[in-house]
């Protein structure tokens, strides 16, 4: 598969939201070596056409196999999983890929309400391939599900304005109608949410489960490289940002100092 003996990750997003995926993926698989891109000069990739986002994708993907070799790519993004993912795997067959999807399926196992709220960007829930996951999954007709675009909320929590008046009302908004009917899981349905999880909790004012995707991921990774996950890695994470990045929001994500280098390239 390739000549260096530690397993290389690339794993991308348009910014901090990705690191969420990150930070389970050393847990679960500590020796692997990590080569994160927060693609902050193109965010937020949400309110972005699928055509645009597919062509951030198809550079960064290029970009980590011609300067990093990796063994597996992580598109630790909803919304570039469902614009690009497809395309990726058409232009690179030999390299393990694996995306990022809401969580309705966990959500369904854990919901006692039957209640579930989703939480995505607007290109996320637009999208084809969430559209097929909901009519998949949901075939028991007593589920409820609340599905809420979050147009802003990324760069709320780009801008560390997490728990912010201004977080605090947006959220208000969007998440009246779950409260009000009483739903008891939302699932987060970007990889930016769990960062604004307290905020969420905050709002919803109740005893109330948040799905994030993360540890599924990593799971998904270990059984696809199988015995490749045995590699004696260095551990170590390297961080791209393509623009403005707040490091300090970095390091409280993955939980230790750690340099962040910008990348001119794309
Ligand atoms: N973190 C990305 C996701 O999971 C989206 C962020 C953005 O809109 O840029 O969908």
């Amino acid at each position: 598969m390739k000549q260096q003996n530690s397993l290389r990750i690339g794993v991308f997003d348009s910014g901090l939201g990705g690191l969420t995926i990150v930070r389970a993926i050393t847990k679960l698989i500590p020796n692997s070596e990590i080569f994160y891109i927060a693609d902050t000069a193109n965010a937020p990739y949400g309110e972005k056409s699928y055509e645009q986002i597919r062509e951030y994708s198809l550079k960064i993907t290029k970009y980590f196999v011609d300067n990093y070799s990796i063994d597996a790519l992580v598109v630790a993004c909803n919304t570039a999983t469902s614009a690009s993912i497809t395309l990726l795997r058409e232009n690179y067959p030999n390299l393990t890929i694996v995306g990022t999807e809401p969580g309705v399926k966990p959500a369904l196992k854990v919901t006692k309400s039957k209640k579930i709220g989703v939480m995505a960007t607007p290109a996320t829930l637009a999208g084809q391939k969430y559209q097929s996951l909901v009519d998949r999954l949901c075939t028991d007709k007593d589920i409820k599900l609340f599905e809420q675009a979050c147009p802003g909320l990324v760069e709320q929590i780009e801008a560390g304005e997490v728990l912010s008046n201004k977080t605090l009302a947006m959220l208000e908004e969007w998440l009246a109608p779950m409260k009000e009917a009483g739903v008891d899981t939302i699932v987060l349905g970007c990889t930016h949410y769990p960062i604004a999880s307290e905020a969420i909790k905050r709002v919803m004012k109740r005893d109330l489960k948040l799905i994030e995707t993360g540890e599924a991921i990593a799971r998904r990774l270990i059984t696809l490289l199988g015995d490749y996950i045995e590699s004696n890695g260095s551990g170590d994470i390297h961080i791209f940002a393509t623009g403005k990045i707040d490091k300090k929001a970095v390091e409280q994500i993955l939980g230790k100092s750690i340099k962040v280098h910008r990348l001119e390239y794309l």
